[in-house]
């Protein structure tokens, strides 16, 4: 294992590579400055609305009130057949909330179906005009094992990645920067803190990461977090090892995740010098993939998701609320029963075959259509 202090947060960086479209509802909110009644839910982008604004990743403690995000889908174990398209929903400002009708949703970008090695796929695009593509779950896991099997890009400056990331910014990641295939990133963050001294491995020896299909996993578990490739276990942190020393803080990542699939621009000149760095240097569109195919793209095969709850749910608990701080700096989490369903769709004016047609044209799905 080598460290390096070359290490990105998909937090930080994400804000760059996705000028996500947020409607200009409202101020910018953080938890010194939550939102107002008026919009009252913090966006994971940091803006005040309310409709999707509350959905995923939106922040309890810099919205109005420790209740004004919509109680987020509680896990549940799953495998998730990617190429199975009907549950991706293809753009999140349609989201409801309803976890059982969609397992994820696009909020930047777009995908097609694809086979890659006889196996049934889905390719995020990366384009020069468009950006890159983001796909979030719907449901959050609050610890458990969670493995995606993917291909990542090859492309200096294109950055492949699969990470877990809380609606306070606790950050669990696999990064794969585009110039390197045989090794992989594993991360994490704590409530978005940036640490003096970087929490980033880097795991070597893979076989190419381009032409092989891997699984790559971890496994968060309450006083743990594990990184594993194709089974094997390469790194283990402990809670304990997490502790600010000078606060007594324990900064490990606790509070309930999406999962989140991405592919994404390091290498451009709106990214800070040390990104580009980071992701191999600067994109050349020239490059022949990126011309023959018109995007670049990395591939995404399944996920599955394995929940480990610290208590056991009952059958009538749908969903995770945040309360007050249950230690230091940690905010408690329990089981509720509250609707995820959010009241207020941001489908206002929009007729449901106007709906539709939008929906079947946000995103290019071909059979088979692209070569790889
Ligand atoms: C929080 O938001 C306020 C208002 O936009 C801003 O002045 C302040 O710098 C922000 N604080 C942090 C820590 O980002
Ligand atoms: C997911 O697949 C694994 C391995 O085949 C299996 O053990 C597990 O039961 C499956 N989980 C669900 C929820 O179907
Ligand atoms: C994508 O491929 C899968 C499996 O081949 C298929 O079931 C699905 O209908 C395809 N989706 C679209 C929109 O073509
Ligand atoms: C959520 O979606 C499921 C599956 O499509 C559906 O059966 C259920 O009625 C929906 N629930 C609500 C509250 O809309
Ligand atoms: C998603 O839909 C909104 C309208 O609600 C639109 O402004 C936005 O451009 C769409 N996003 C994408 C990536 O197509
Ligand atoms: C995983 O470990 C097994 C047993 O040690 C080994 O045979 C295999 O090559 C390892 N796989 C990887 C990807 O390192
Ligand atoms: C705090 O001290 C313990 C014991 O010396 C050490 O294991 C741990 O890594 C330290 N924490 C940090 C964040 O440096
Ligand atoms: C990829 O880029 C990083 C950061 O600039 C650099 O350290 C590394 O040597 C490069 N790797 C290859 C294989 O070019
Ligand atoms: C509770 O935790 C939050 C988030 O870490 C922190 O900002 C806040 O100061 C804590 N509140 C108390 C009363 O400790
Ligand atoms: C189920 O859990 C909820 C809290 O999540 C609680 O309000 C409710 O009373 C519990 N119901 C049963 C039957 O235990
Ligand atoms: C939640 O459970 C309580 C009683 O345990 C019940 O009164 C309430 O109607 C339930 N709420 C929902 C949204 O099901």
């Amino acid at each position: 294992m080598k460290r390096t202090d070359l290490f990105t947060s998909a937090l930080t960086f994400l804000a760059f590579a996705f000028p996500v479209v947020q409607a200009q509802q409202g101020a910018t909110c953080n938890s010194t400055s939550p939102c107002s009644s008026t919009y009252p839910c913090c966006s994971e982008y940091g803006f005040c609305g309310d409709g999707y604004y509350c959905l995923g990743g939106c922040n309890p403690l810099a919205s109005h009130t420790l209740d004004s995000c919509t109680a987020s889908p509680i896990c549940e174990n799953a495998n998730y057949t990617l190429s199975d398209t009907s549950r991706i929903l293809s753009n999140y400002t349609y989201f409801n909330g309803n976890a059982s009708e969609y397992d994820w949703v696009i909020e930047q970008g777009s995908i097609i179906n694809t086979t890659s090695n006889g196996e049934a796929a889905i390719a995020l695009l990366l384009t020069e005009n468009g950006g890159g593509t983001l796909l979030s779950s719907t449901r959050y896991v609050h610890y458990g094992q969670v493995t995606a099997r993917l291909k990542t890009g090859r492309w200096a400056g294109v950055v492949t990645a699969f990470i877990a990331m809380s609606s306070i910014k606790d950050e669990i990641d696999w990064e794969f920067p585009g110039n390197q295939t045989t090794t992989g990133q594993s991360n994490f963050f704590w409530q978005g803190v940036i640490p003096a001294q970087t929490a980033g491995v880097t795991e070597p020896g893979l076989t190419d990461t381009f032409s092989n299909w891997h699984d790559f996993t971890f496994d968060w578990q309450p006083n743990s977090l594990t990184f594993l490739v194709d089974g094997n276990a390469t790194r283990t942190i402990t809670a304990a090892d997490t502790t600010n020393n000078a606060t007594g803080v324990v900064q490990f990542p606790n509070t309930p995740s999406r999962i989140q699939l991405s592919i994404w621009p390091g290498g451009i000149s709106s990214e800070p010098q040390g990104t580009v760095q980071w992701a191999g240097g600067m994109i050349n569109w020239n490059d022949p993939d990126y011309i023959s195919a018109g995007h670049f793209y990395a591939l995404f095969q399944s996920v599955s998701v394995q929940c480990n709850d610290p208590t056991t749910p009952n059958a009538s608990d749908t969903s995770y609320i945040y309360g007050t701080n249950s230690s230091l700096n940690t905010p408690s989490i329990a089981f509720s029963n509250a609707s995820t369903i959010n009241g207020a769709p941001a489908l206002i004016g929009m007729s449901t075959s106007a709906m539709s047609l939008w929906l079947g044209m946000a995103v290019v799905l071909t059979v088979g259509g692209l070569a790889l």
